[in-house]
C-alpha cells in the first residue's frame, strides 16, 4: 500500500505520474500543485487512461492542499522553474529556492516519514537545501539526476554501436551539469568494457553530448525535457517503494565519501526501502578524481549563492 506525491503537476512531475500509476506498483498517486486546477486535471486525465492501459493506481490532484500528501512513501519536489532556451540551470537558483522553502515545509508536516526525491533545479543545490532545510536524515533526501543523465549517455552509446539499449549499462558521477563526469572505464556493454568498441574521439564526442543532453532538448522544444527525467523519478521511486536496492547515480549528502566533505553530488548508491542504503565508492584513477572534484567545485559555487 504504498502512496507517493509529486509536488509541482507541471511537464516532468505529470510524466513521472502518469509513468508511477501505469506501472501499477502503487496504491496511490497524488499530485499537488500551486497553479488552480493544473494538478486536478492532469490527475483526472491520467485517471481516465486506466481503462485503456489497466492499472488501478488511484490518482488524484489538489491546488496547495498538502493535507492530501498525508502518510505518503515518497514526496517528490519537480515544483519550480524550467530552463528556458540559452538559461543555464544555475540561472534557476534564486527563483527556485524560493519556490522549494514554501514546498518543504508543508511537505515535511503532513509526510514527516516520506523519503524525498528532489528534482529542481540547479539539481544538487536544491537537493542540498531540502537537507538543510527539512532537517531530514540525509539518506532520506536524493535528488535525482544521474539516472537521466546515464540513460541519456546509455542511449548514444547504443546508436553509435547500433545495438539494443538494453545490453548498455553505464555509470558518471559529479554535479548534474556541464561539469558531470561519464566514467568509460566503468561503462559496459553486454559486459564489454565500452572502450574497447568504441575509439577515444568518438567516445569523447559521446561524453560531450551526453553533459549537454539537456541544453540540447531545451534548445529544440524551448523548455527543458520531461519524457526521460518523469521516467527516471520512476525508477528512483520503484527502487524504493519495491525494495530493489537497485545501483544507481543519485546525487547524495557526501561527508568524507570520495574526499569530498558537506554536499549534494552524483555518485552511485543502493537506492532501497530506506532511501540511501549504502553510498558506492569507486576506485577513480587520478583524472576521473580531479574531473569529480572540478565538478564539486562548480557545485560549491552554485551552493555559494544561497549562502547556507
Ligand atoms: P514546469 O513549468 O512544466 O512545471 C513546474 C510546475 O511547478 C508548474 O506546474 C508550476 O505551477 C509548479 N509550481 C511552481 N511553484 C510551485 C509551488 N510553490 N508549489 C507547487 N507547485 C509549484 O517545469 P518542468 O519542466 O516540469 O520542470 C520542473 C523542474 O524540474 C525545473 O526546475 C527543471 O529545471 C527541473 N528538471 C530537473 C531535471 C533533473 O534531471 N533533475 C530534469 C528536468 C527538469
Ligand atoms: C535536463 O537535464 C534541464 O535538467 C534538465 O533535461
Amino acid at each position: 500500500m504504498a502512496k507517493v506525491s509529486i509536488i509541482g503537476a507541471g511537464n516532468v512531475g505529470a510524466t513521472a505520474a502518469d509513468v508511477i500509476a501505469r506501472s501499477n506498483f502503487c496504491h496511490e498517486v497524488v499530485l499537488v500543485d500551486v497553479k488552480e486546477g493544473l494538478a486536478e486535471g492532469k490527475a483526472l486525465d491520467i485517471a481516465q487512461t486506466s481503462p485503456l492501459l489497466g492499472f488501478d493506481t488511484k490518482i488524484r490532484g489538489v491546488t496547495n492542499d498538502y493535507k492530501a500528501i498525508a502518510d505518503s512513501d515518497i514526496v517528490v519536489i519537480t515544483a519550480g522553474r524550467p530552463r528556458s532556451p540559452g538559461m543555464s540551470r544555475d540561472d534557476l537558483v534564486h527563483v527556485n529556492a524560493e519556490i522549494l522553502k514554501s514546498v518543504i515545509e508543508p511537505a515535511i508536516f503532513y509526510a514527516p516519514n516520506a523519503i524525498f526525491i528532489v528534482v529542481t533545479n540547479p539539481l544538487d543545490t536544491m537537493a542540498y537545501y531540502a537537507y538543510k532545510l527539512s532537517k531530514l536524515p540525509s539518506q532520506r533526501v536524493i535528488g535525482m539526476a544521474g539516472v537521466l543523465d546515464t540513460a541519456r549517455y546509455r542511449y548514444f552509446i547504443a546508436q553509435e554501436l547500433n545495438c539494443s539499449v538494453q545490453d548498455i549499462e553505464a555509470m558518471l558521477l559529479g554535479g548534474h551539469g556541464d561539469t558531470m563526469v561519464p566514467l568509460p572505464r566503468y561503462s559496459m556493454v553486454g559486459g564489454i568494457p565500452v572502450t574497447n568498441l568504441i575509439s577515444k574521439d568518438r567516445l569523447d564526442a559521446i561524453i560531450e553530448r551526453t553533459k549537454f543532453g539537456g541544453g540540447e532538448i531545451t534548445k529544440l522544444i524551448g523548455t527543458s525535457a520531461w519524457y526521460a527525467p518523469g521516467t527516471a523519478i520512476a525508477q528512483m521511486v520503484a527502487s524504493i517503494i519495491l525494495d530493489q536496492k537497485r545501483i544507481l547515480p543519485c546525487s547524495v549528502y557526501l561527508n568524507g565519501q570520495y574526499d569530498l566533505h558537506d554536499i549534494y553530488l552524483g555518485v552511485p548508491i543502493k537506492l532501497g526501502r530506506n532511501g540511501v542504503e549504502e553510498i558506492i565508492q569507486l576506485a577513480l584513477n587520478d583524472e576521473e578524481k580531479a574531473l569529480l572534484h572540478q565538478s564539486a567545485e562548480a557545485v560549491r559555487s552554485m551552493n555559494a549563492v544561497l549562502r547556507f
